[in-house]
């Protein structure tokens, strides 16, 4: 059967305006998808012109020389002066400068994935971003798939699931090991509290010596796409990672394709309720605004900028 078949059956109340919503949604994303060359190249200068990601989205020791005044993004008035103890956390240089893959899986944590059957299909593309650390296992695998190039952690999740990593930090490493050598990509200079956090965890990573590679997101970068989304129509305090990883992908990839992005409460197809993440129903932060960002995916899919896939992959 089809795997939504397989799925509990749908209780019959929709949440209040979602039918609408789904409607609408639905009436835009029908079109048969197919790239527009044109309309992919002028976001993609966009942004590198605008927000340079190339160069700039990863701190590394060849853009951020001892000295710099990091200016964090999330408190403009805090700043922070590379000492050459905090320079020798950087990378080299540039892990993926001047570097174009073919298809990049960026992967939200949409509950629409659940049953979605979509891992393959994600772990075929030639590079795939994740966000917040994720879970992998307990057979998440068949909906998400396993290979990860790329894996956010908002620092809020070592308070809450590792306990600031004040104790042992053995459980935080060890749940690290799905993500195998992959980049880890803190945002330490994001809000004050997040610097002590991340240095935490990367000295944790090295300590117990994880393969995963810790990287801070550059603040500037991060500040500059808040800029860039502001003038697309974004008016939220900042982004959310996913909308985040899409635009690094939009930089580096010839094909982004965005599974797991679904901000509202029922399925696009079977209309069942939805918990907001595949794997809890945590909800969202108040100062994202999920449904005006997918409203923005949504017209980058319908301007064959990039593919959203909101149906089950067979
Ligand atoms: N997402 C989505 N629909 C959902 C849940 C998540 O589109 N129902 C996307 C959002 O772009 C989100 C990303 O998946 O940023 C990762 O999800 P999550 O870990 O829930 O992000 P947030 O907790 O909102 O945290 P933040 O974006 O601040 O990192």
């Amino acid at each position: 059967p089809p795997p939504h078949k397989k799925r509990p059956p749908w209780n019959g109340e929709l949440c209040k305006g979602c039918r609408e919503v789904i409607n609408k949604v639905k009436k835009r994303y029908s079109q048969t998808w197919k790239k527009q060359e044109d309309n992919y190249q002028r976001l993609g200068s966009q942004l590198r012109n605008e927000c340079h990601g190339f160069d700039k989205a990863i701190i590394t020791q060849a853009n951020t020389p001892v000295g710099t005044k990091l200016v964090y993004n999330g408190e403009k008035w805090r700043t922070l002066k590379v000492t050459p103890e905090l320079f020798g956390t950087f990378p080299k240089e540039h892990l993926f400068s001047n570097k174009i893959w073919d298809t990049c899986a960026v992967v939200g944590n949409g509950g629409i994935l659940t049953n979605s059957s979509c891992g393959k299909t994600i772990d075929s593309a030639q590079f795939v971003m994740r966000c917040n650390l994720a879970p992998l296992d307990k057979g998440y695998g068949k909906d998400v798939g396993i290979k990860t190039d790329l894996v956010t952690a908002n620092p809020s999740i070592f308070q809450r699931r590792y306990e600031s990593l004040i104790g042992r930090r053995r459980p935080f490493v060890e749940s690290l090991r799905s993500y195998g050598s992959s980049l880890l990509l803190l945002p330490a200079f994001s809000f004050g509290y997040c610097t002590p956090l991340c240095m935490r965890a990367i000295y944790s990573i090295e300590d117990l010596e994880s393969p995963i590679r810790p990287v801070f997101f550059n603040p500037e970068y991060l500040q500059n796409l808040t800029s860039f989304w502001r003038s697309q129509g974004l008016k939220a305090p900042r982004p959310s990672t996913g909308i985040i990883m899409a635009s690094l992908a939009l930089e580096h990839c010839a094909n982004v394709h965005l599974y797991g992005f679904w901000p509202f409460s029922n399925h696009p197809y079977g209309l069942y309720a939805l918990t907001n993440h595949y794997y809890d129903d945590m909800k969202a932060l108040s100062f994202h605004s999920m449904p005006t960002e997918f409203d923005i995916l949504l017209r980058l899919h319908s301007e064959g900028v990039l593919r959203l896939h909101l149906g089950d992959c067979r």
